[in-house]
């Protein structure tokens, strides 16, 4: 199987190419521990280890949509702590920003709702949410939007906002996806990808939750696959061109960006 070292001297020469070469990216809650927020499911950090005073049925209740219709306060006890504005984008974050500075990056797959890709300057039209954000928020039954101020204030206070249209009524959510909701247009829109991809990067995440855990398997067999993670997941390390990456996001992007040439480059943007 491959090294870092041989990913490194690839993603050179796709740099080199006439035609731009083509990576896509796929990340979870792995790639924003660093910057403080936890992950879903580590075993003692996690989110989902972390519940027991919202006295859930069971963990991933919160993020359930029939769960929240009948009880929508644990959700919003926790919100405060993932709503987006006080967190720094990690040095993995700024090596996919960089990928984009390349003109190599095909689509950054992220299942991240905090923003964070976008803070480290990845465009809009590169990354596809596939998890949703809270950059949105609407009614549950009839879907109509819910301004953004007030649901800032409804987080800060822990209070669950209710549907504008006051004949509704409904309960407001952020369009982040919740188990037992559909994933956005833009993901089935752009799930194809990776099938032309050159390169692909998966990092901080479990590949726990469908259909986004599908991903990585449509990418063409010989395709290199680099897992950037603390453990093996998702089956990556399975085929003779896969490469494993264990330990801490931030220090292997820093070990294959050292291998492109790119480690000074890397550090500048991430400090600035
Ligand atoms: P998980 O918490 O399931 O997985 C995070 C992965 O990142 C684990 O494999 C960790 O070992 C790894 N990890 C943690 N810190 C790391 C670090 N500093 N460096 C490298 N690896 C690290 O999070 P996701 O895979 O993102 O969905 O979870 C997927 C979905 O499940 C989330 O989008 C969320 C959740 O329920 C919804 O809320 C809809």
């Amino acid at each position: 199987s491959r090294s870092v070292e041989a990913v490194g001297r690839m993603l050179k020469a796709l740099e080199k190419k006439e035609e731009k070469g083509r990576v896509v990216v796929m990340t979870g809650a792995g790639i924003s521990t660093s910057a403080g927020i936890p992950d879903f499911r580590s075993p003692t950090t996690g989110l989902y280890a972390n519940l027991a005073r919202l006295r859930l049925p069971y963990a991933e209740a919160v993020f359930d949509i029939a769960y929240f219709r009948s009880n929508p306060l644990p959700f919003y006890t926790l919100a405060q702590e993932l709503y987006p504005g006080n967190y720094r984008p990690t040095i993995t974050h700024s090596f996919v920003r960089l990928l984009h500075d390349k003109r190599i990056l095909l689509k950054l797959f992220t299942q991240n709702i905090d923003c964070l890709e976008r803070e480290a300057g990845v465009p809009d039209d590169k990354i596809v949410e596939a998890h949703g954000s809270f950059a949105r928020q609407s009614c549950i039954e009839c879907k109509t939007p819910y301004p953004q101020e007030g649901m800032r204030e409804a987080i800060r206070e822990k209070r669950v906002p209710r549907c504008v249209d006051a004949a509704c009524n409904g309960l407001v959510k952020p369009e982040i996806v919740f188990f037992g909701e559909q994933l956005p247009r833009e993901f089935f829109e752009n799930r194809e990808l990776p099938r032309e991809a050159d390169l692909c990067i998966v990092m901080g995440t479990s590949l726990s939750v469908q259909p986004f855990a599908g991903l990585p398997s449509l990418c063409r067999e010989e395709t290199p696959r680099v897992l950037i993670n603390m453990e093996q997941v998702g089956g990556i390390g399975s085929r003779a061109d896969d490469v494993l990456v264990l330990g801490d996001c931030d220090a292997g992007v820093r070990k294959l960006a050292e291998a492109a040439g790119w480690l000074e480059e890397l550090e500048a943007l991430w400090a600035r």
